[in-house]
């Protein structure tokens, strides 16, 4: 499904170059949900970038659904991300003067008007999410954790094959966290969805079938659902 091969990315800011993934391999299979853990400034939101094809790598190849996005131009790769990848950003990235529905049926206006079908499709989407009574309020005026659904039900309103998730529940509580992810599986499992994880939280990092850790541009550890010792180690991580 996703295939990462020799991943590498710099940043180049006057003189000075940072590389920020040194070389990365990661497949993850149809429906798997995975969750990348690691430091702060590892590389996670650059990697995800990629996976998105929201950014280009320096170095190495990425496919999905066995497409090369190395090889798309710039155009190419917009019309495959709309097409195939849902992505929920940090800071939930918003158009702060459209309501919540307006929110959520904006990807959608990319291939023409709204049909009565994906008119149903944003109703279904504002249901689950739990804003079915907010859909004609403005972005800037709901909480943090309505922005974060509103956020999620964007991303999936093209039914994405994949969907790329950078610490969805990185600013709620526990609470609403675990409402989200619950969410979030819903969908993986329902839909056989795709799902990579980017969070800090091993709370949430639990809900994901394996748990990739990311230390300083690279993958430093993988631990799955499937592991004899998954559950020491996540009973280790939490004490
Ligand atoms: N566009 C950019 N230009 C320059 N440096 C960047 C850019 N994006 C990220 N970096 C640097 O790459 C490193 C990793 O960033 P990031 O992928 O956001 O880490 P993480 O999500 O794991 O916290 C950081 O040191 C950051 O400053
Ligand atoms: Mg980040």
């Amino acid at each position: 499904m996703i295939n990462v091969k020799g991943l590498t990315k710099e940043f180049k800011q006057g003189q000075e170059i940072t590389q920020v993934l040194k070389g990365v391999d990661l497949n993850v299979e149809e429906g798997e949900f995975v969750a990348i853990m690691g430091p702060s400034g590892s590389g996670k939101s650059t990697l995800l970038q990629l996976l998105g094809g929201l950014d280009i790598p320096t170095e190495g190849e990425i496919s999905i659904n066995q497409s090369n996005l190395s090889e798309m131009t710039e155009k190419e790769r917009t019309i495959f991300r709309r097409k195939y990848i849902g992505f929920i950003f940090q800071n939930y990235q918003l158009l702060p003067t459209l309501t919540v529905e307006e929110n959520i049926a904006f990807p959608l206006h990319a291939d023409g008007s709204l049909t009565k079908e994906k008119n149903q499709i944003i109703y279904e989407l504002l249901d689950s999410v739990g804003l079915k009574g907010l859909r004609q309020k403005r972005a800037n005026l709901l909480s943090g954790g309505q922005q974060q659904r509103v956020a999620i039900a964007r991303a999936l309103v093209n039914r994405p094959s994949v969907l790329l998730a950078d610490e969805p529940t990185g600013n709620l509580d526990r609470n609403k966290a675990e409402e989200i992810l619950g969410l979030i599986s819903r969908f993986n499992r329902e839909n056989n969805q795709t799902i990579i994880m980017v969070t800090h939280d091993i709370f949430a990092a639990g809900f994901a079938d394996r748990i990739i850790l990311f230390r300083d541009g690279v993958i430093d550890q993988v631990i799955s659902r499937k592991d004899e010792d998954y559950a020491k180690y996540m009973a280790n991580f939490m004490a």
